[in-house]
């Protein structure tokens, strides 16, 4: 395998991008944890006892070179607008799914459509954009446990190729959900776990698993 890129996990103070930043730490990867604040991103390292770098989300954009956005819907198109002038053609990461509260077990969608056509109008052509990581649960990621579910990787197939492959590295399945137009699924499915959790008392959060893949294919 060759040697991993670094990731930059902005918003990696939080629920998902926590419990990725573990993944990443744990498999070795280079990782810096954006924050707002990089005296915040210090202290979640320092707790968490990643092996990590921290920085502001800005900084980390510009240093990483695969950026991971993991901050609430509300927050994105900000961020990316924000952070555009630095991607280059860097592989962007985003995992935002369009959840309006209070209602956050019904889909709601945005006016771009998706979460995903939100990111990439924002984006406004900067970085390579994929979207992942919608349906997995981060106390799931952040316990070290086999996940049991798969994570759907939306975007251009040579973009996925490379998300694929850097989601393998922290023992996940990925599997090529096909275009960024087909990220609404993932993202309205969200919604739906939610709900499962809710009905069921699942207390780690449901995930989805894609069958009829031959075994260890995903990538
Ligand atoms: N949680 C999950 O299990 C899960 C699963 C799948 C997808 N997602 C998606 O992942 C994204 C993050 O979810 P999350 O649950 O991890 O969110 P979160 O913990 O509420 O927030 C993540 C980070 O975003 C930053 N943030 C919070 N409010 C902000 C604001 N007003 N302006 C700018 N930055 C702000 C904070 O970092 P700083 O204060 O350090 O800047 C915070 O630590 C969402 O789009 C969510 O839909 C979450």
């Amino acid at each position: 395998m060759s040697n991993p890129p670094t990731v930059a996990i902005l918003g990696g103070t939080g629920s998902l991008g926590g419990g990725l930043a573990a993944r990443f730490s744990a498999a070795g990867c280079p990782l810096i944890v954006g924050s707002r604040e990089a005296g915040k991103a210090r202290l979640a390292i320092e707790e968490a006892g990643w092996n990590a770098e921290p920085a502001t989300n800005e900084e980390a954009a510009a240093r990483g070179d695969v950026v991971i956005l993991t901050v609430p819907f509300a927050q994105q198109a900000d961020l990316l607008r924000a952070i555009a002038p630095r991607l280059g053609d860097k592989l962007v990461i985003d995992t935002s799914v369009p959840l309006v509260p209070p209602k956050v077990a019904v889909v709601q969608l945005p006016p771009a459509g998706s979460a995903a056509l939100t990111a990439r109008e924002a984006l406004g052509g900067a970085g390579r954009l994929v979207t992942a990581f919608h349906n997995v649960s981060a106390a799931k990621l952040r316990n070290g446990q086999p996940i049991g579910a798969d994570v759907l990787v939306f975007g251009a197939v040579d973009d996925r190729e490379e998300a694929v492959a850097l989601i393998d590295r922290i023992g996940v399945r990925a599997v090529h959900g096909g275009p960024l137009e087909n990220a609404v699924a993932a993202e309205a499915m969200t919604s739906v776990l939610i709900a499962i959790n809710r009905r069921y008392k699942v207390a780690d959060g449901a995930g989805v698993r894609v069958t009829g893949l031959a075994d260890g294919e995903g990538g």
